[in-house]
């Protein structure tokens, strides 16, 4: 495989202003766009949802992430909102098309590519000879071997979107490396992508790794399944410390300073979700079905999380005896992670249906996911949302879903006065035990002992 320098090099010097579209304005193509922007690209985006249309030309993002809607205002000019993909391409000379449109679950967890095929077949007959056509939503190995079929023609890039919610404008602007997958007799397709990553990679070819388009589709799943791997192990030390009465905080930082293992992605939880782990571990359990290879780690990887959630479901039903009945539960935290408004997949969504079934009456606080959250989760009569500390008058529990830097350092004096019992279930462990039990409160949380004092 030719290196991007060799590749680069062998090209010839392009105009560094490209113009682009970007097929789905979610959080994938929306901050690719504008960040494609950023670095000096003319970008044309589309979405069907033609709301989200309205409130983009109306310079808002439809999503909350850090910086995002600051990019949008000072890239206004380079950066054109469509529902119409013939109006967005048509006779504007685009060189790259990029594809980013979900690919959720299907009932049965396979990668749903309804959106994506319509997105690709909608490019017939609007593209040339020239255009080059990246997929950037996830998607199983060999669809962009089927997308080429379909527009017949072999510059079809697999360019797999590394970006973390909440930190998705950084993570595009300054990725670990920019993935791209091509068909082996297509070097200026690959030259046009290194020209275009060029000054978001900041001239450091090392970042760029070309591949085959299947190894690149599976290196998307691979790195999310691998993260996910790492958390359902931790999750299952977790509760192993539980058991013997060891801290996991404390194994975390003893593991993590091994080289092999590093810092990251160790911290133990209520579960992982969000808009890919969940579904790509799915996706790859699938897949690996499909071609008869029994999915051993990847159905360990999900059984873990999934019975996480309902580990930490029962701690709080443990310790009300499994009667919830008049029990007024605090909630901070519905997002799947703190930093973003999403709460797909969120644990929220599992341990809150839990105990309102109980018959817990559940009052929800979140600093930007309550809207996602009440759609995603629907009306119930014993949930309710209020705010911060309002909702904690005359609880009975505090549970800590998400660790949200407005969630770190809370006022306890006020906690502790508004609240009926001073119980507090931290699932992020993100508060000092021994302070809290210093002051009267019952402390529990995950991978660590609980308090040695009931209230109940
Ligand atoms: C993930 C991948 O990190 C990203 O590369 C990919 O493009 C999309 O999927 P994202 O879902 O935005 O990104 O969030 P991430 O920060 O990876 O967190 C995923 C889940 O793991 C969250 O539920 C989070 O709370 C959980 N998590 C993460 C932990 O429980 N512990 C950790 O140490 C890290």
């Amino acid at each position: 495989m030719v290196s991007a320098q060799e590749i680069s090099q062998a090209g010839q010097i392009r105009d560094a202003r490209m113009r682009v579209a970007v097929i789905g304005c979610g959080y994938v193509g929306l901050v690719t766009g504008v960040c494609l922007a950023e670095v000096g690209h003319e970008v044309h985006l589309v979405d069907l949802d033609k709301k989200k249309i309205e409130m983009l030309n109306s310079g808002k993002a439809p999503i909350y992430e850090l910086g995002l809607d600051l990019l949008l205002q000072s890239n206004k000019p380079s950066l054109h909102f469509y529902s119409d993909i013939t109006e967005a391409i048509q006779d504007r000379d685009i060189e790259v098309i990029f594809i980013a449109v979900g690919t959720p679950s299907d009932k049965e967890g396979h990668a749903d590519l309804t959106a994506l095929f319509r997105a690709a077949r909608s490019l017939i007959g609007l593209i040339n000879e020239k255009t080059v056509v990246v997929v950037k939503s996830t998607v199983p190995v060999g669809t962009c071997d089927n997308v080429a079929e379909m527009l017949d023609t072999q510059r079809v890039i697999s360019n797999p979107e590394f970006l973390k919610e909440g930190t998705a404008v950084k993570d595009c602007l300054e990725p670990d490396r920019v993935v791209i997958g091509h068909h082996f007799d297509c070097n200026d397709a690959v030259d046009i992508m290194i020209h275009l990553y060029y000054p978001i990679v900041r001239g450091d070819y090392d970042k760029i790794v070309l591949m085959d388009r299947r190894s690149s589709e599976m290196t998307k799943y691979a790195a999310n399944v691998m993260l996910a791997a790492r958390l359902s192990m931790m999750n299952e030390l977790a509760v192993l410390c539980e058991k013997y009465d060891a801290d996991i905080e404390q194994v975390r930082l003893g593991i993590g300073k091994d080289e092999r293992i590093g810092p990251h992605f160790l911290k133990a939880g209520p579960g992982y979700g969000g808009s890919c782990f969940p579904k790509d571990v799915s996706a790859l359990l699938c897949m690996a079905e499909k071609v008869k290879v029994e999915p051993i780690m990847l159905s360990a990887i999900k059984d873990r999380n999934d019975n996480q959630r309902y580990h930490a479901a029962c701690k709080i039903l443990d310790y009300f005896r499994w009667s919830l009945q008049d029990k007024r539960i605090v909630v901070w935290g519905l997002a799947f992670k703190a930093g973003t408004d999403d709460a797909r997949e969120s644990p929220a969504l599992e341990i809150i249906r839990t105990l309102v079934e109980k018959d817990a009456m559940v009052v929800a606080h979140d600093p930007k996911a309550t809207e996602t959250f009440q759609e995603a989760f629907g009306d119930h009569d014993n949930l309710s949302y209020n705010g911060q500390y309002g909702a904690l008058f005359g609880a009975d529990a505090l549970v800590l879903l998400t660790d949200w830097d407005e969630y770190k350092k809370p006022n306890w004096e006020l906690i502790g006065r508004s609240m009926y019992k001073k119980t507090i279930f931290d699932f992020r462990n993100i508060w000092d035990r021994e302070h809290l039990e210093r002051d009267g409160f019952y402390y529990e949380s995950i991978g660590r002992a609980p308090s040695a004092t009931f209230f109940v």
